[in-house]
């Protein structure tokens, strides 16, 4: 698959992909990055990217043409083309798994106070990370990124990826490692017992415990597909 992030600040999302399992899934060609400068696309001769508001109010508001330059010059017919907005759909695992699926995935991250609203003539859709405002899209879209590109068959060993939180609603079981008692905490004994009955049936149980506490929203959904 191929991801393509518009950025005013390329170095963000180049560094982010150079480090950890992105890193390898970049240099395995499991996907292509590419990651392109808005302002280059901008005709101005100062290369300007944004201008005032019409109708008055504080800030910058980014201008439609780099964008919309930059989308024609790399849209196919296949890509989907995705703004990255605290007023967009609220994004999940879900979607995470759609995305991974795609051949072509285009992320516009917007600054200031936003993109020119015509800019929605142009996308397919409009995401948000969550119900808070950051102060770009640079990390929301690295949010899509990282959840999509783990996904990616060759990038993560398949069994971490069924047992992993979401999915049939439930969050991940809690993991240890060594030393077994750590400043008197211990590891729960039953992992240490090799019988891997009793194990599934712990971490189960930990994954419900953990999601009625922390997601009732979820373990609600959970219930609903157990059929209770
Ligand atoms: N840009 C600013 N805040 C954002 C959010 N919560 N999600 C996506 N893009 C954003």
């Amino acid at each position: 698959m191929k991801i393509s992030v518009l950025t005013l600040f390329p170095d963000i999302i180049n560094e982010y992909t150079n480090h950890s399992i992105i890193k390898i899934i970049k240099n395995n060609n499991l996907a292509n990055i590419e990651v392109l400068n808005i302002r280059d696309y901008s005709l101005d001769k100062h290369r300007k990217v944004d201008d005032t508001i019409y109708g008055g109010g504080p800030g910058l508001v980014m201008s439609i043409e780099p964008i919309v330059n930059c989308l024609k010059e790399i849209k196919k017919e296949n890509s989907m083309v995705v703004l990255l907005t605290p007023t967009g759909k609220k994004y999940n695992q879900e979607m995470a798994k759609k995305f991974s699926k795609m051949e072509h995935l285009i992320l516009i991250c917007g600054h200031y106070e936003g993109i020119d609203e015509r800019i929605l003539n142009y996308i397919d859709l409009q995401l948000s990370i969550g119900d808070f405002v950051l102060t770009g899209g640079e990390a929301a879209a690295l949010v899509v990124l990282d959840s999509v590109l783990r996904l990616l068959p060759g990038s993560i060993n398949k069994d971490s990826l069924e047992v992993e939180s979401f999915n049939d609603y439930l969050l991940d079981y809690p993991v240890y490692t060594k030393p077994e008692v750590f400043e008197g905490y211990a590891v729960p004994k039953v992992l240490l017992s090799g019988n891997h009955k009793e194990i599934n049936e712990y971490r189960l149980r930990q994954r419900e415990i953990k999601t009625k506490i922390n997601r009732p929203d979820l373990y609600e959904k959970y219930l609903e597909k157990k059929g209770n």
